[in-house]
Order: C-alpha cells, then structure tokens, then sequence
C-alpha cells in the first residue's frame, strides 16, 4: 500500500514510453523490502514521499519546493544544489532533498561494475532516484540530505576516484559528442579534449571565481551532437581544410542502390530511389558539387565543410585529412538580453597536445571577461555590450571576413584616435576661419 494516494501520477503508467512514475514506485518498493538490509541514510520511503509531493503539485499546478539552497562540500564552492520541500511535515523524507552533480566521464561510456558501484553508493547515502544524465554532461544523484553530503563526497574521491561537477560562477562540467570512439566525422579526439581541459580547469570549475557561469562543450564535427553551438560559451566543432575525400567506386554504389542514403536513416519513407542530382548536388548550400559522366567532383574551395553530402553518402565521401577545431563564443539562453548561438572566433586551428594554441584562446577570454564582464553577465552579453572588436582586441587575434554573416549596414562606425589623422583635438576657432558662423 503506498505511503500516498497518487491518481494523476497514476495515469503516467500507462503508454508505451518508458514510465518514470512506475520506475520511482519501483524504487520505493525495493527500499521497502531492502533485500540487501541497506542502513539507509535517508529515509527508506524517500520515493515515496517524492511522488507524495509531485502528485501535490499536479493538484496545484505549482511547485513545492521553497526558494534556493546553499549546501556544499568543504574546499568547493559549487557542485551541490541546494533543496528543501515547502510542506515538510507532510513529506518528511524530502524535506532536504539536495542534488549532487557528479563529473561523467567524456564520452558518457561506462562499464557496469563502475556503474554498480556508484549505485551502491547512492542507495546508500541518498534517494535512489538519478538523472542520467543533467543537461550540461553531470551524472545526478537526485536527493539527499545535509548531513550525508560529505560523507558521500569522500566516498566519491576514495573509492571511485570520482569528482562532483561544476554549479555556480565558474567553468561548469564539460562534456562532448562520442567523437573518434565510434564516429568516423570526428575531425578531432572530443574526449581528449574534454578531459584535459577538464582537468586543466578544475579550479576553474570548483571555486567560482568569474562574472557568471561558463561552459565548455565539445563536437567532433558540424553536426553537433553536443550542441556545442547552442549551449556553451566556448564551443569546439571539429573541421578539416584540406579536401573531402572522394571514392568514386562507393559513389557509384549509391547511385547503383546498394548503399543506402543516410546510412538508411530515411528508409520507413517511401522516398523513392537514391537520386545524387536531387539529394546532394542540388542541396550542397554553396553548389560547388557536380555529378557528370557517372564521376563525382567536389570544388573543395567554395566547400563551406556543411556535412550534408557526407552525412547522404557515409560510404563514399570522407572528412579531409588536415583536420582542428573552429572555436565559436557566446551561446546562452534568452535572460538577459536575448538568446544566442556561438559566433566564430578562430576559424581554425589543430587539435595537438598538449592543446596550448586552445587554452591560449580560453585564457585569453576569461581574462577580458572576469576583468570586464559585469555580475550575472554571460560571455555573449559582455560580446554585445563592449562589442566582437573589444574581445578580438583583448584575445589579440586579426579580425577576418569569417567573423561575420554579413557586413554592418549601419554606419556607426567607430574609429581609433590614431587611425585618424590629426586627432580628435581640434579647436573651433581653426574652424570658424574658414566656415563663418
Ligand atoms: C517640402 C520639402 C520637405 C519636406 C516636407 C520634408 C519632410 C521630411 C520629413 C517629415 C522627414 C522625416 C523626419 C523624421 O521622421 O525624423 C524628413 C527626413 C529627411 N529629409 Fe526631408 N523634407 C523635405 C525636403 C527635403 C530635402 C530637399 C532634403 C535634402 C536635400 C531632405 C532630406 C531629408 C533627410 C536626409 C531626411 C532624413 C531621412 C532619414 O533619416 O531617414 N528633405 N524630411
Ligand atoms: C560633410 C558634410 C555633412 C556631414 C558630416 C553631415 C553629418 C550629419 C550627421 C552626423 C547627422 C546626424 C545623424 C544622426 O545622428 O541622426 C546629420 C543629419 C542630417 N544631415 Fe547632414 N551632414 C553633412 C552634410 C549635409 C548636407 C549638405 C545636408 C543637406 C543638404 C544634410 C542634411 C542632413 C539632414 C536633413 C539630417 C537629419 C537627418 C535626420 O536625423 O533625420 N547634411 N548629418
Ligand atoms: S558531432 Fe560529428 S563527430 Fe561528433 S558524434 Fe556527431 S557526427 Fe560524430
Ligand atoms: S560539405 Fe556541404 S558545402 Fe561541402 S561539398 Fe558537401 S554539401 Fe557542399
């Protein structure tokens, strides 16, 4: 018999999507029954108590947790979010139920033994309910009390040599696409990359020391699997500058039908037969493709590396061989001033340990940025407000056609003193000598 009546949660079981609502019941029941006798840390029907209050906001439709939280663990001061319930009599076991943001590592590949471990632990010392994963990358143990905080934070480091992620002002956890693990578009290794910086950055990412949060994500190629683009301040999206690398034989297979299109990613459609012209040359976004005499040939120049044709025909057509990383800022949601995606800043540069030419780059922007950025003020925004020029200016890199979709077509046009001869101290009585008034 559960702790509480639940009708409107209820109706989630049903449905063919895997139900979460049956799963937290699942939960609460193993804690009921505590087949392995657990000396729970938190209160055994946490679960249920979980769902009390879920259900007592689907009645409301408000929230009830109360407003912020601050809790941690000594020498950090981020990693945990703070939680407590709003009807604490009514639901005991949630009356603290804090998140701890644990780092995963790149990639997000695991092995069952780690996994198990880690759960023990949880099942332990908090709820039993996670998140896997939170959006930023973090693996999230989802509710435990104050006093466990520690207790589970030294179990982390000592036994699973395992550290929290990034909460608060600071570099939050990165995270990355699988990369070169098992795509053949990764242009660079996402996981090195991520890991490293990972590492190189953990003051950065457990003491917040800047204007607001930061993030890092890294994407092996255009795609994007990791919505770098979107969602980090400094985005990594892999490229090549050579040429695409062409096999005219596996073309030939495509356009013969014995390779599927997009890997068969479209083949519940009735699309028809594979038709080059239609599906790739006609859709290449600067037209620099042509098919003719059963040959295919690639203007690699006017290539803008989009992905499209090599997405159509895996098979065939292959990412070039002078691979890096473009690196774009600036991404975050709508508060304050607007959403942004990344606007490009180094067009290209390689990938190579031990990554100085990147973390050059990063040092140089959180430089401009923890000086000049103001409290809650995100990469992006101190972008518009100082201006793309001031951050070249203070990163110290040329700026290139690339750094814009288009020109400004207003003519505010500022200038330096010294780009314009004479100066800006004149004197009107110079003036008046020649323009009576
Ligand atoms: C009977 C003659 C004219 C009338 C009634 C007139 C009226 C106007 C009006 C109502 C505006 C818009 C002001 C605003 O919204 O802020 C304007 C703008 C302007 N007018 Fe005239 N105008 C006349 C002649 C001229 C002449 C002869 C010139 C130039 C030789 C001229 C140049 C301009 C310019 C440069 C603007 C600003 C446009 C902009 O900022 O988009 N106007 N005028
Ligand atoms: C070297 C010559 C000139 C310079 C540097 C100059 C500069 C300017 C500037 C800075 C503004 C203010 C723009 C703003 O902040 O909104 C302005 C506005 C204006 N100018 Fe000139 N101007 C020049 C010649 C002329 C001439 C010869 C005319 C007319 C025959 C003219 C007509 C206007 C008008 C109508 C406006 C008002 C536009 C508006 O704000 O609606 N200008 N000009
Ligand atoms: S972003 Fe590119 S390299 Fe990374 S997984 Fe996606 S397709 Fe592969
Ligand atoms: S990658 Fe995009 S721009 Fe380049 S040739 Fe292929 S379709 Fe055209």
């Amino acid at each position: 018999m559960a702790k509480h009546e639940t009708p409107l949660l209820d109706q989630l079981e049903s449905g063919p999507w895997p139900s979460f609502v049956s799963d937290i019941k699942q939960e609460a029941e193993n804690r009921a029954k505590n087949a392995n006798n657990v000396e729970f840390q938190v209160k055994q029907d946490v679960c249920e108590d979980i769902l009390g209050v879920l259900e007592l906001s689907y009645k409301h439709g408000r929230t009830h947790w109360k407003h912020g939280g601050i809790v941690g663990v000594f020498g950090y001061g981020g990693g945990v979010i703070g939680r407590y319930c709003d009807q604490p009599e009514m639901f005991p076991g949630v009356a603290h139920f804090h998140t701890i943001r644990v780092n995963q590592p790149a990639g997000k590949f695991y092995n069952t033994e780690w996994l198990r471990n880690l759960c023990d632990l949880w099942e332990f010392r908090g709820s039993g309910i996670t998140n896997m994963h939170g959006s930023t990358g973090d693996i999230v143990f989802l509710g435990t009390v104050t006093e466990q905080l520690e207790e589970i934070f030294f179990e982390l480091t000592h036994k699973h040599g395992q550290d929290l992620g990034g909460s608060g002002s600071n570099l939050r956890t990165p995270s990355d696409c699988i990369g070169e693990a098992r795509c053949e578009y990764a242009c660079y290794d996402t996981q090195a990359l991520c890991h490293f910086l990972t590492n190189e950055y953990q003051d950065e990412l457990h003491r917040p020391a800047f204007p607001y949060k930061f993030k890092f994500k890294f994407d092996g190629c255009p795609n994007c699997c990791v919505a770098s683009i979107a969602r980090s301040d400094m985005s990594f999206i892999g490229t090549w500058r050579d040429d695409i690398r062409i096999d005219q034989d596996a073309v030939a297979a495509y356009v013969g039908g014995e390779y599927p299109p997009n890997a068969g990613a479209h083949k519940d459609g009735n699309w028809g037969a594979f038709d080059i012209q239609k599906e790739v040359i006609d859709l290449c976004p600067t037209g620099c493709m042509k098919y003719e005499g059963g040959k295919l040939e690639i203007n690699d120049k006017e290539c803008t590396r989009c992905m499209h044709c090599i997405n159509v025909m895996p098979r065939a057509l292959k990412k070039g061989l002078d691979t890096g990383v473009s690196i774009l800022v600036g991404a975050k949601a709508p508060i304050l001033d607007g959403a942004q995606m990344g606007s490009l800043l180094v067009p290209f540069v390689k990938v190579e340990e031990p990554y100085e030419e990147i973390t050059e780059v990063i040092e140089a922007i959180w430089d401009w940025w923890m000086e000049e950025g103001k409290n809650r003020e995100r990469l992006g925004e101190l972008i518009k407000r100082q201006g793309f020029q001031a951050m070249l200016d203070a990163v110290g890199i040329d700026p290139v056609p690339q750094h814009v979709k288009e020109p400004r077509s207003n003519p505010y046009i500022f200038w330096k003193e010294d780009e314009v001869p004479g100066g800006w101290q004149r004197d009107v009585n110079e003036f008046r000598k020649y323009h009576q008034r």
